[in-house]
């Protein structure tokens, strides 16, 4: 079944997170296939540039909503705006990771970092959803990861907000089965964008190879791919395949100990 709504001028595709990694992909993609664009994140100068490349390249209308998704004032305006207009598809996938001990970490960011991943994903496909259920048609995209699958000692904030988005996307994915709107978790495994370095892990990049970095033109292209045959999860790459069944299957006695180990050693 073919479930993305095709593009129409007055109804637009939202993208958040758009000017970097996954999310400047999917714009890109989208972009490409004739949709018209609405881009969310912060750095303005950078949502310019890329809308500038694309409405020369591709002939589509490109708007910038900048807001800063971790404040509620910022967040709760554009959910307002979204509410009165046709979004056709809403791509939630603006979010970043912390890594450290809990009690060491900076207690804002920690805050901020579940308004971004949790939050703001549910606020936005709140806002979003009723028009899109009226019309009987509609596409969500969730970005959430396979560090959403088990909880992670020293990533603990991030491990927990992805487990909400995993568990959100596929519950709406069976929940909007017949309505003509659709749901699909994207559950990356480490992919080549500029997560690592806001994390403050940047380190670790590249580390093991093609076999186990994935780019985020790949990610962003079988996201949609999914989106299109409406399929409840995407995972991109086989080491992430990997993880995902051992992050699921394996007993926590035995995973919560190896992971630990790991993810301290990552910011060291
Ligand atoms: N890269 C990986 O290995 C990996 C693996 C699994 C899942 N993921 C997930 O993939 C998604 C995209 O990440 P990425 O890898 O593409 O990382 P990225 O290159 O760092 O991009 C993150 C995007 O989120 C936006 N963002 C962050 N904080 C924001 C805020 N407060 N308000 C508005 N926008 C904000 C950033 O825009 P501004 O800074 O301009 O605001 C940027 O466009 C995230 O949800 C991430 O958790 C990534």
């Amino acid at each position: 079944m073919m479930s993305l709504p095709r593009p129409l001028k007055d109804a637009s595709v939202v993208i958040t997170g758009a000017s970097s990694g996954i999310g400047e992909e999917l714009t890109k993609q989208f972009a490409a296939r004739g949709y018209s664009l609405i881009l969310v994140a912060r750095r303005v100068d950078k949502l310019e540039i890329l809308a500038a490349t694309l409405r020369q390249k591709y002939q589509v209308e490109v708007n910038l909503r900048p807001c800063d998704l971790a404040d509620r004032d910022e967040r709760a305006q554009l959910r307002k705006e979204l509410e009165k207009i046709d979004v056709s598809i809403l791509c939630n996938n603006a979010g970043f990771a912390t890594f450290g001990r809990l009690h060491e970490l900076d207690a804002d960011r920690e805050r901020e970092e579940t308004e971004v991943n949790v939050v703001a994903v549910q606020d936005l496909t709140l806002a979003v959803l009723p028009k899109m259920i009226q019309r009987k048609s509609g596409a969500i995209l969730i970005v959430g990861s396979t560090s959403g699958h088990q909880p992670t000692p020293a990533n603990a904030t991030y491990a927990a907000t992805k487990a909400f988005a995993n568990s959100f996307a596929e519950s709406l994915h069976s929940e909007l089965n017949g309505t003509g709107v659709t749901c699909t978790l994207l559950a990356p495994g480490p992919t080549i964008t500029e997560f690592n370095e806001v994390a403050g892990i940047s380190k670790i990049d590249g580390m093991g190879g093609s076999l186990v970095w994935v780019t985020a033109k790949r990610v962003a292209t079988e996201a949609i791919r999914g989106m299109e045959c409406n399929r409840r999860i995407v995972i991109p790459g086989l080491v992430a395949q990997a993880q995902t069944l051992g992050g699921r299957y394996t007993p926590r006695i035995i995973l919560l100990p190896i992971l630990k180990q790991i993810f301290l050693r990552l910011k060291a």
